[in-house]
């Protein structure tokens, strides 16, 4: 599958979004992952929706908003009217899954489920084919910069065998000496924070990570 980059955010320079989002728009990334905390289901806090409307005129990217926040059901109606294309979901924070799946797609934006490294790949198994996507954390979620578990690659690997056109991300740890084997194991999507911003030239990291064999 063709492989995407979706830079985050998280680890870029908060006071120059916009023009962050244009370079990485230029350097071939094809979606903008941004990151949403709540100070409670992840113990960080990031940025709501009014930063994403704000962004919002300044990129055609797929804006790809990472919810990490407890009751996302009461706020994904506002990240819809701010601007977000795709708005994945933690299992983990969710108590009646179809229904947010079904609040999502009534504001019209594409469905992603997520879970954490420790939640089995079987939890969401009964929600995989009302979404359009699955993201496999292979860091725990809070914090740019950590290293990716191994062992949360196995989960893209099987899930890849069961569906062979479904969109998988993977988040966290992912960097150039890396990605060849997180693209292998069967994601198409792969979200990179600290090696693109913390990098003096994130467009050579991008396609060098677009590259990669
Ligand atoms: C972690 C976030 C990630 C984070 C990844 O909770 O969901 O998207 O930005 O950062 P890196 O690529 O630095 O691991
Ligand atoms: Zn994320």
């Amino acid at each position: 599958m063709k492989r995407i980059i979706a830079p985050s955010i998280l680890s870029a320079d908060f006071a120059k979004l916009a023009e962050q989002a244009v370079m990485v728009e230029k350097a071939g990334a094809e979606f903008l992952h941004i990151d949403v905390m709540d100070g409670h289901f992840v113990p960080n806090i990031t940025l709501g929706p009014c930063i994403v409307k704000s962004l919002r005129p300044y990129s055609s990217l797929i804006f790809d908003v990472h919810l990490m926040i407890a009751h996302p059901e009461k706020y994904i109606d506002a990240f819809a009217d701010a601007g977000a294309d795709i708005i994945t979901v933690h299992y983990e924070s969710v108590s009646d899954m179809k229904g947010v799946i079904q609040q999502i797609r009534e504001k019209g934006k594409r469905v992603g489920i997520t879970i954490k490294p420790a939640t089995p790949l079987e939890a969401i198994l009964p929600y995989i084919d009302l979404v359009d996507m699955v993201l496999i954390m292979t860091v725990e979620p809070g914090f740019g910069g950590q290293s990716l578990i191994e062992s949360c690659l196995e989960k893209v690997r099987a899930l890849r065998r069961q569906y062979p056109a479904l969109d998988i991300e993977v988040d966290g740890g992912v960097k150039t000496g890396n990605i060849a084997s997180v693209y292998q194991a069967g994601a198409n999507v792969i979200v990179a924070g600290s090696a693109v911003f913390g990098s003096d030239n994130p467009g050579d990291v991008i396609s060098e990570m677009l590259n990669k064999k």
